[in-house]
């Protein structure tokens, strides 16, 4: 064997770089938690960085050399002041459970290439099933990510509610198919109607009270509507919670609107369906055990590692309706209930061992830590949104209903640049200089700054610090 082989996989080479890391980033841990000379985003243009990392690219390096560069040049979630995107701040144990999976590296397609990560995927989902309360028929899958998990989602409403076979014949269909949904859904929704081909006119907006969530009352006067224009309605998809500004959409209206009118009812809960795991705040998802699908994203509020999504039907039979394949090479049967075999219902065949994580923050710790954690997340923007509305130069666009927050600065009556410009610029500048990290979303054609409070070390007292520097910024631009 070459000797660089040999090297690659020396094992004692391995342990001495792996004992490194363990180290490093043990350390890294304690100087975010601590913010001990570390921004939260250690801001370059994208070019400056390509150009430093490409510039060396050619020069072989040690691990200890590479991995700090790796660490120092990334975004900094577990620092408390990283506020910005619903990036899951991963809990230290369940990176590690993900790394001997990346070991291990067992290809989940059948069982046999992944026996352990297939029973723990089992398991999984039948918790999941079971804290969103499904009922007992419910089960599903895991899949990578919430794009992924709503396309899955909707390849099984078109299986089972369009007339024939959907997926032998071809998606030609005599008459418009369409989905009503939500006009803040995430644009996975609208992603998925156009791989499927039901084009622009596949999607019906259904429009937004002033509370950012799907106004219920209008739903019977849309879906007459989209009748008159000949649309042969399929799916209604409802947030819970909204990506932009984390409100729960009305589920038990729209659950029984579905019902009425014979549609399948799938609730994107990518981001906010881990709230029925707390007593607090279980309430925003009333109605959701009557939905015929739901994803849930792991990697978002329950503490993993990027990625993982729970994709549940509460007629476990239906998934394996969804993609109806032969490839005897691999899969033995067509349609079967034969759980084990993951690929028959995922739209991947080689995926991640992802329950294994999930499976060991549970063994670890209890659903307790998911519980506890998405409390005080939800609490802490609650906290916040007293705290700029009592301020006279904030104001918030609605109540926070999760951990997603969206206000601006209102800046003095004299102030060289608009409202949204200045907003516009807080937030570029805020990021540039690191000491935060906080995003931006465009709504009804106002800029808001927008904060998603995911860290668990992030306190009361950070965000009165955030609240400072976004007035010393915003004095320093109007000056
Ligand atoms: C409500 C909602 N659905 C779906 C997604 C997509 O999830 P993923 O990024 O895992 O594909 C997101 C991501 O932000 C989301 O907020």
């Amino acid at each position: 064997m070459s000797g660089i082989i040999d090297k690659a996989f020396d094992h004692e080479i391995f342990r001495k770089s792996g004992h490194q890391l363990i180290d490093q980033l043990a350390d890294y841990l304690k100087d975010c938690k601590n913010k001990d000379n570390i921004k939260v985003l250690p801001w370059e243009s994208p070019d400056d960085l390509f150009n430093k990392i490409d510039k060396n690219f050619n020069t072989l390096s040690g691990p200890a050399s590479l991995f700090t560069e790796i660490i120092s040049n990334s975004l900094h979630l577990h620092h408390p002041n990283n506020m910005g995107h619903q990036v899951g701040v991963p809990a230290p144990t369940a990176a590690l459970a993900d790394f001997i999976s990346d070991f291990l590296n067992n290809s989940m397609a059948v069982y046999e290439v992944g026996p352990y990560s297939s029973a723990t995927e089992k398991i999984v989902i039948k918790w999941t099933a079971s804290f969103l309360g499904m009922g007992e028929k419910a089960s599903g899958v895991l899949t990578s990510g919430g794009s992924m998990g709503n396309l899955t989602c909707l390849l099984a409403a078109r299986q089972n509610k369009l007339e024939g076979n959907t997926w032998e014949r071809g998606s030609f269909y005599d008459t418009q198919t369409a989905i009503m949904v939500s006009e803040a859904s995430h644009y996975s929704i609208a992603r998925a109607v156009k791989i499927m081909g039901w084009g622009d006119k596949g999607l019906v907006k259904i429009p937004l009270s002033s509370q950012m969530i799907i106004d219920h009352t209008l739903l019977e006067d849309c879906y007459k509507q989209a009748l008159q224009e000949g649309k042969n309605i399929i799916p209604v998809a409802a947030n819970a919670c909204s990506t932009a500004t984390g409100s729960y959409d009305p589920l038990v209206e729209i659950g029984a609107f579905c019902k009425k009118h014979n549609l399948w009812f799938h609730v994107d809960g990518a981001h906010g369906a881990g709230a029925a795991l707390s007593k607090k705040y279980k309430y925003h998802i009333r109605g959701i055990e009557e939905a015929d699908s739901v994803i849930i994203d792991f990697h978002k509020m329950l503490l993993s590692p990027a990625l993982t999504t729970a994709v549940i039907f509460k007629d476990g039979k239906l998934s394996y309706e969804t993609f109806s394949q032969k490839a005897s090479y691999l899969l033995d049967n067509e349609i079967t209930d034969n759980w084990f075999d993951i690929a028959l219902r995922s739209l991947e065949c080689t995926k991640k061992m992802m329950g294994v994580k999930i499976y060991v923050l549970l063994k670890l710790y209890g659903e307790q830590l998911f519980a506890d954690y998405i409390t005080r997340a939800y609490d802490l923007a609650a906290d916040f949104a007293n705290l700029l509305q009592k301020q006279d130069d904030f104001e918030i666009l609605v109540k926070p209903s999760s951990n997603i927050l969206c206000f601006r600065y209102l800046p003095p009556k004299k102030c060289k640049f608009s409202i949204n410009v200045i907003n516009q610029k807080i937030r570029t500048t805020i990021r540039d200089e690191g000491n935060f990290y906080i995003v931006q979303a465009e709504i009804k054609s106002n800029i808001y700054l927008r904060t998603t409070l995911m860290n668990p070390f992030t306190t009361y007292d950070d965000i009165k610090k955030l609240v400072v520097e976004i007035r010393r910024i915003a004095a320093d631009l109007i000056l």
